[in-house]
């Protein structure tokens, strides 16, 4: 049997070892989970071991990394596959019309926690590489695998992991899907990624809530702070107001505007698809250009207060709020949270205490836009999907990226299978049957495409 017929007679085999997969809770954010999120490097380490990749599970501060290899020859091409076995929270559950970790089937779509983001995506590798293993035919490259278990909350140990085994990860070229298609058939190469930096912003007023009656008016609300704080990032262009913020950042050029032209984006679909009343953002830019190409601020968090039932007159001892900014290459993820920093403690109120805690972030990044890899990846991609693959950028992060390129010197190929309305990171999260099938067969045209372009 050769690989594809391989393939072909273990569709249904296939999916269900997916759902074992989908069934740990690997939610690294949160230590409840710790004991399942090890239990799923386990699962997987043992699934990849059975296939034929020599596999370990390797500690780290946080938690452990699945890395597998199978070198048959070093005259091979190494390439080096990343994928993320853990997982975001879960929560709001009750917004989910099926449990998030009992993964089911509904129409076209399995859906579950960590579906599209990254464990279905990065199953289609392992997959492709089986199909070789299984049948006994030649693996025409050399493969590594290395599958982290925190990329959800920072790859805060990354970093150092790839640092201390550089010889363990050396490869031609690393591999990634974990971002998605531009469209409906749509597959897409992406060729850049947007960074991102962290802040906590806490403002602290009375030593404890006090009576609205008796002291408001009199005496500094922290929500009121705090709300005209997050106010003052933005200005009526819809730009970030932090002195210095797109000091490095590089014009669009021309040819990305083109490239971003020849896109077939419906401005009216994507807002169908976000189901706000209408869109904003940084005045002078098209909705892609501000998701791809430039950086912005956003919070994702805001507390204090009384929100429980009913009213409670107070003023509210502390406010607090969660800040990332979206970076763009070039741009230095520490110089900005020094820069936040310096400019939220300059219009912050004196009488009023000011704790804000830098959380670090991850730069973009571009990759090669031509060569041999790409060319490959594109004629895999339209083998797998019968269609011709279009050139993106996407707006979220993927850490490892920029890690690979600076510490490794490797270039990234980042095939995306899922769709960006796959609720990652949101209730309901979801992945086409068809493009994970799709995309396993493009996994599997890469590995022969890329040892032919080798040669
Ligand atoms: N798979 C995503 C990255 C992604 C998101 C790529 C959207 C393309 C489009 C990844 O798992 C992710 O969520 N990354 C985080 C990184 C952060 C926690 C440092 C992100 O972008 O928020
Ligand atoms: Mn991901
Ligand atoms: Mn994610």
């Amino acid at each position: 049997m050769d690989p594809k017929s391989f393939m072909e007679a273990n569709s249904k085999q296939r999916l269900m070892e997916l759902f074992e997969f989908l069934r740990f809770p690997s939610v690294s954010a949160k230590s409840e989970h710790k004991k399942d999120v090890l239990a799923c490097a386990e699962w997987l380490a043992a699934h990849m071991e059975k296939m034929g990749v020599e596999t370990q599970i390797i500690p780290t501060r946080g938690h452990p990394v699945v890395f597998g290899n199978k070198i048959t020859s070093p005259d091979k091409l190494t390439v080096l596959y990343y994928g993320h076995y853990d997982v975001q929270p879960p929560e709001p559950l009750e917004l989910w019309k099926t449990s998030p970790f009992e993964p089911t089937v509904e129409g076209e779509y399995m859906i579950a926690r960590g579906a599209t983001d990254d464990k279905g995506q990065l199953f289609t590798h392992i997959k492709a590489i089986e199909a070789f293993l299984g049948t006994g035919a030649e693996l025409p490259i050399n493969v590594k695998l290395f599958i982290e278990g925190e990329e959800e909350s920072g790859s805060e140990n990354t970093e150092r992991f790839i640092n201390e085994n550089k010889q363990l990860l050396k490869a031609d070229l690393a591999v990634i899907s974990d971002t998605a298609q531009f469209a409906r058939n749509k597959p897409a190469v992406t060729y850049g990624l947007r960074g991102v930096a962290f802040v906590e912003v806490k403002v602290i007023g009375p030593n404890r809530d006090l009576h609205s009656g008796s002291f408001g008016g009199a005496v500094p609300n922290p929500i009121n702070i705090l709300a005209k704080i997050v106010a003052s990032l933005h200005d009526k262009n819809g730009r970030v107001t932090i002195p210095g913020f797109y000091k490095d950042v590089h014009p669009i050029t021309a040819w990305e505007k083109k490239q971003i032209k020849r896109l077939p984006f419906s401005q009216k679909e994507f807002l169908a698809k976000v189901g706000t009343k209408g869109l904003c953002g940084e005045k002078g830019y098209s909705s892609l250009e501000r998701i791809w190409s430039r950086p912005t601020l956003d919070c994702n968090g805001i507390t204090g207060g009384y929100q429980g039932e009913g009213g409670k007159t107070i003023i509210p001892s502390w406010a607090s709020c969660k800040i990332t900014m979206r970076l763009v290459p070039n741009q230095n993820p520490v110089d900005v949270i020094n820069r936040i920093d310096k400019y939220i403690r300059t219009i912050c109120p004196k009488y009023v205490i000011l704790e804000i805690t830098k959380h670090g972030g991850t730069p973009g990044v571009v990759v090669p836009t031509d060569g041999p890899w790409l060319a490959a990846a594109g004629a895999a991609i339209k083998r797998g999907f019968g269609l011709e693959p279009v050139f993106i950028k996407e707006g979220g992060s993927i850490p490892v990226v920029g890690t690979f390129k600076r510490v490794l010197g490797l270039d990234t190929l980042l095939l995306g299978w899922g769709q960006n309305d796959d609720n990652a990171h949101s209730p309901n999260e979801r992945f086409s049957v068809k493009d994970f099938e799709r995309g396993c067969y493009s996994s599997l045209a890469l590995i022969e495409e890329l040892a032919k372009a080798r040669k």
